[in-house]
């Protein structure tokens, strides 16, 4: 039977209203592109990945990550390490932060992160990968979640292997990114290996890796029996992929729209990093938002070369004067401010 992806499903006892995922992506999966992703129908959001040594050290960037609103709940904060005692930690501040799920990462296929043991190098180590998920689970009272990938080396089945394994040690959900890590992002993800790991585990799996479109999802929710699709780099400067894929909205966006959110975005951003930050950071959402067809490409590298945010919305604003308007009544429908950010007991910003 086809499953209706605007279906709620739950993850422990985190109800998520639909079954579109939005990945957590380094460098992109800021609190802005969460609220954004849930606006448009995403039922999960999830945090890039956190450092546990950085929250352990009280690296005050480390612990920005831990500054969540209230509209991006239910969301995952995911954390990566391979000490499970410096993970406990870590999943506990992640808790204490207000985030409904803690995810761990043993998927990523960074050098930076596998020489130190941590992410997808955790695929060819159950024991360690067992501990520390055992570890974060005995931690917290929220539900623990793993997302991987199918292993190190092209071909590997690790993920089949340690699957079963990751659920027993305390895992209430897994997310398969069937790719190795060798592959980093080329070729295809491989979703027969998400329909093994379906029959093999008795936890909801979420399918990770391609999902462009309503019709991709809608096949692979229905071809592999798993409990959601995630969307990474098609959602990247394109919500409207996300709500297509949510069902939620058909069509390309006008170009006042794409203007209008790309502001919208901007602005949250920079209230989010700090102006100075977010200018280097929104670089590359430019091109996102304004390829794909939408604006003349060199649009984009006049942007790029702004020195400034005002200068850069004034440019965009010129170029699609009705985005105003699409701007004002967006913001309207936003809750204010203050009623966004969580009670964070872990003072992080001093109020700021
Ligand atoms: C720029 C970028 C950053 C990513 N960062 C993370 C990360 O922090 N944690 C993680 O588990 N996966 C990360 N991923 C992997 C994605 O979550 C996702 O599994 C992968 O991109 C495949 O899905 P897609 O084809 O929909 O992009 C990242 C991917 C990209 C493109």
């Amino acid at each position: 039977m086809a499953v209706d992806i605007q279906s709620p499903w739950r993850i422990g006892d985190v109800e998520i209203p639909t079954r579109v995922v939005l990945a957590p992506m380094a460098g992109v999966s800021v609190q802005a592109f969460r609220r954004q992703g849930r606006r448009f129908g995403a039922g999960l959001v999830c945090s890039e990945m956190v450092s546990c040594a950085g929250l352990h050290h009280g690296n005050e960037r480390t612990l920005g990550y831990l500054r969540l609103s209230r509209e991006e709940r239910p969301l995952a904060v995911q954390i990566f390490g391979s000490d499970p005692s410096l993970m406990a930690e870590a999943a506990r501040m992640v808790e204490d932060a207000g985030a409904d799920i803690v995810d761990v990462n043993f998927g990523c296929p960074v050098r930076k992160v596998t020489k130190t043991g941590a992410g997808a190098t955790l695929l060819e180590d159950p024991d360690r990968a067992c501990r520390i998920v055992g570890a974060v689970a005995e931690a917290v009272d929220v539900p623990v979640t793993v997302k991987m990938r199918r292993g190190l080396e092209n071909g590997s089945r690790a993920a089949l292997a340690i699957g079963p394994r990751l659920v027993a040690a305390g895992a209430a959900s897994l997310t398969l990114h069937p790719r190795s890590a060798k592959q980093m992002y080329t070729g295809t993800a491989d979703h027969s290996l998400t329909a093994e790991l379906v029959e093999l585990v008795d936890v909801p799996v979420v399918a990770s890796g391609d999902v462009v479109s309503r019709e991709r999802a809608q096949r692979l929710l229905d071809g592999t029996g798993c409990a959601a699709v995630m969307v990474g780099r098609a959602a990247q400067g394109n919500p409207w992929a996300v709500g297509e894929i949510a069902g939620a909205r058909e069509g390309e966006p006008s170009r006042e729209e794409v203007v209008a959110e790309l502001v919208l975005f901007m602005r949250a951003t920079a209230e989010e990093l700090g102006p100075e930050r977010a200018t280097g950071f929104l670089k590359k959402f430019y091109g996102w938002y304004l390829g794909r067809g939408r604006f003349p490409k060199p649009f984009k590298q006049e942007l790029v070369q702004l020195e400034t945010l005002r200068e850069v919305e004034e440019r965009l604003i010129a170029a699609a004067p009705g985005a105003a308007a699409v701007l004002a009544r967006l913001e309207g429908e936003l809750p204010a401010e203050d009623d966004v950010l969580l009670d964070l007991p872990i003072s992080i910003y001093g109020g700021g």
